[in-house]
């Protein structure tokens, strides 16, 4: 096959990463693409610096073998803690979703006031605060974890008072800090987008990391030269590391589509 017309893989600790894969289509309809959620060891948001870099590097391995042109980090949480050892690791291009949510946030904030949230893991890290002052030295930056937002996007309590309870107590210092836009650094997080708005108000900006990363892949590939010349509808594949209660139903809640066979891989 050639190099061009090789899938995308994806990969992130679970099925969330599927919202990005769902943007994917949208901007790059006609390209192929295998995805990989390691559904056996999520959450990845509470773990270690080391394990989730073992386990990203597993990944990577694993996606090689499907002979992928480029790797995309679903997943906020490895893509704050593994991609620069995957980046030196691995000779492929590898993009995580930080800097394509980072660069759209700086772009919209008018009081250089910026919101993060995500994982324990990923807002302990300090990734986005370091690439947005690696960027913009003068734009403050405020980080929220808010672990509950996981549970309750797999549960599909996308709505209703307690959920909105619940993001507003986890939102309220942000509020306080007045940061005029929010990164959503989390694969669950664009699924509460309605009740985050609601809970937050329309003069707050929200950055779907997941949307600005599709752009910023699709920009990268014309870029270097190695888009599809395929005039086709783009296959794809899905490989979980396990298949626990309801993932069909789960993973087309965050494909917001149909999908067909899932398959279980070992890694
Ligand atoms: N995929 C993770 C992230 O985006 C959320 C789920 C997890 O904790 O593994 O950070």
């Amino acid at each position: 096959m050639k190099d061009l017309n090789r899938p995308i893989g994806v990969f992130d600790s679970g099925m969330g990463g599927l919202t990005a894969v769902k943007q994917l289509i949208k901007f790059l309809p006609n390209e192929d693409i295998v995805y990989l959620g390691d559904t056996a060891r999520v959450p990845y948001g509470n773990k270690s610096k080391k394990t989730v870099i073992k386990f990203s590097i597993q990944n990577t391995l694993c996606l090689l073998k499907f002979k992928v042109k480029l790797i995309i980090i679903a997943c906020n949480t490895s893509s704050s803690l593994a991609l620069n050892t995957l980046r030196k690791r691995f000779k492929i291009p590898i993009i995580g979703v930080i800097e394509p949510g980072v660069k759209k946030a700086l772009q919209l904030t008018r009081n250089k006031c910026i919101g993060v949230i995500g994982t324990n893991a990923t807002i302990s890290s300090n990734a986005y605060q370091r690439e947005i002052s690696r960027i913009a030295p003068s734009v403050k930056v405020f980080g929220q974890s808010c672990p509950l937002f996981v549970p309750l996007a797999e549960e599909g309590w996308l709505r209703g008072k307690v959920t909105l309870d619940i993001i507003r107590k986890y939102l309220a210092p942000l509020i306080k800090r007045k940061i005029d836009t929010l990164i959503l650094g989390c694969t669950h997080y664009p699924l509460l987008k309605p009740s985050i708005k609601k809970a937050i108000g329309t003069d707050i900006k929200l950055i779907d990391s997941a949307n600005e990363v599709a752009q910023g892949v699709k920009r990268l590939m014309n870029v270097k030269g190695i888009a599809s010349e395929e005039n086709k509808k783009g296959r794809m594949k899905f490989f979980l590391t396990d298949k626990p209660y309801n993932f069909k139903g789960i993973a087309e809640k965050f494909l917001g589509r149909k999908i067909g066979y899932i398959y279980q891989v070992k890694i």
